[in-house]
């Protein structure tokens, strides 16, 4: 086991490469099944979420590896099992994506519930509601959800609440279907736009992904080739944060600077210097100027993204004034404020609101990742706090930074990843906790 330490205080000064959006990369190695050939995803980030779905891949009698740094192989000509059980699936989201793949390409599937961040409650309601849509029939069984179609014909299908996985998995299931599938409401998310040029460029036929419109007319089969994923946009808003948290003065590279709009303007509000390039960003702000407090309401894209109100939220605990972040993505994604406390911010929650009174300073302190994005505010926290911040439970941030602490160290961060040495007075207290 082994954590970060962080000594807060610098400024991140320099230039960060983005990777690869993790959010994309994910559903196109679950999109090359539909393939039944030979795909090379370029611009791949080398984390455990997509480590995760290669072993799946392999699992199910397909090969995938990375053949250079970034350049992932996947081989779905022998993938012959349309069974994804909880051992391989439980870590993850996206494992969600292998519904619509499976039952797209076998007309079958059995996928245990996927598994992934928690924030409350994750329902996959719409997604069923599009796969039946198509003429599957679902049912529930030992913790699988099994899907079968005789055929799967083309109709339309109205979402709910915009979701970026049901519209997702949708367009996957409906590649191959007959017809034509028209998803209405659909999500707008840049990597839906991605998956989309991908399974294009593959071969199918999908029109208007980006819009809340999507019309996919169904083809026979696809071909293999080569693509290269979008640069990760929360990643590269993780940095522009870290930049103004620091009081920093950072270029962020290889992004496309528009998919940022909704934080580019908060950062600008609050008193942040925020300059475009056509594929980079530069963040910076004097060292001794006080930001100023913002309202943020998160919203499905191009509104401000829920992937990053941890982060922002985390900024706002030293603006001068009184914030207010309201989620209105997901129930519960307020947890990591408890381990902000420590650190001495002034957060309430009530609710899907926060109201966070900025404080003058906060002071490092052992911390502990509830999700992805918390372990990633709680980086943004310890850079900014007085002295020394400990983060545990590292297998959060794992899933979706590539290289963050080489990134960090590189700007001038003073941050380690060391593994965890317990005392045997610790040893022996978990060991009693265990037994009472
Ligand atoms: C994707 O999750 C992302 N994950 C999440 O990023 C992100 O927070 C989320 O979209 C919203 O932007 C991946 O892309 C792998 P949703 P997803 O379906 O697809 C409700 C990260 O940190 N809903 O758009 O699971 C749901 O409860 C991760 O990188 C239903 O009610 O999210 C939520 O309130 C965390 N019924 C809202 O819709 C459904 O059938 C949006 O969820 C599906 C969703």
């Amino acid at each position: 086991m082994e954590k970060l330490v962080i000594l807060g205080g610098s400024r991140l000064v320099g230039e960060v490469e983005i990777s690869g959006a993790k959010n994309s990369a994910v559903a196109i190695i679950v999109a090359s099944i539909l393939t039944g050939d030979v795909c090379t995803i370029e611009n791949v980030p080398d984390v455990s979420d997509t480590r995760a779905l290669m072993n799946i891949i392999n699992q199910l009698g397909g090969d995938a590896e990375f053949i250079d740094k970034g350049v992932l192989r996947v081989d779905c000509r022998e993938l012959d099992s349309y069974e994804a059980t909880y051992d391989s699936v439980k870590k993850i989201r996206a494992s969600s994506y292998l519904m619509g793949a499976l039952l797209g390409k076998f007309h079958r599937a059995r996928v245990a519930f996927p598994g992934g961040c928690d924030f409350g409650v994750r329902p996959i309601d719409q997604h069923i509601k599009g796969f039946e849509r198509l003429g599957a029939k679902t049912d529930v069984k030992y913790g699988c959800i099994e899907l079968e179609a005789e055929r799967l014909v083309g109709g339309g299908v109205y979402l709910d609440v915009v979701s970026v996985g049901a519209t997702i998995n949708i367009m996957l299931a409906a590649t191959l279907a007959e017809g034509v599938t028209v998803i209405e409401n659909a999500a707008r998310e840049p990597h839906i736009v991605d998956v989309a040029n991908f399974l294009n460029l593959m071969g199918a036929n999908i029109k208007g992904a980006g819009t809340s419109v999507i019309k996919i007319k169904g083809v026979p089969s696809l071909h293999g080739g080569s693509y290269s994923v979008i640069p990760d946009q929360i990643e590269a808003g993780t940095y522009m944060i870290a930049a103004a948290a620091t009081h920093g003065d950072v270029l962020v590279k290889n992004i496309i600077p528009t998919h940022l709009d909704s934080l580019s303007a908060k950062l600008s509000e609050m008193g942040v210097t925020v300059e475009e390039f056509d594929d980079a960003v530069r963040v910076s702000c004097d060292s001794d100027k006080r930001l100023r407090a913002v309202t943020v309401k998160t919203q499905p894209y191009p509104g401000f993204p829920t992937d990053l109100q941890p982060q922002m939220l985390t900024l706002l605990t030293l603006a001068k004034g009184t914030s207010v972040v309201s989620e209105n993505v997901w129930d519960n994604r307020f947890k990591y404020v408890a381990e902000l406390r420590g650190m001495g911010v002034n957060v309430t929650i009530d609710g899907r609101v926060a109201v966070v009174e900025g404080v003058e300073r906060i002071t490092g302190s052992p911390v502990s990742s509830t999700d992805l994005r918390a372990g990633a505010a709680l980086v943004i926290a310890g850079l900014m706090a007085h002295g020394v911040t400990e983060i545990y439970n590292l297998k959060y941030l794992d899933r979706g930074y590539e290289d963050l602490v080489g990134k960090l160290k590189k700007l001038g961060a003073q941050i380690t990843r060391r593994e965890i040495v317990e005392n045997n007075s610790q040893s022996n207290a978990k060991r009693s906790k265990k037994r009472a």
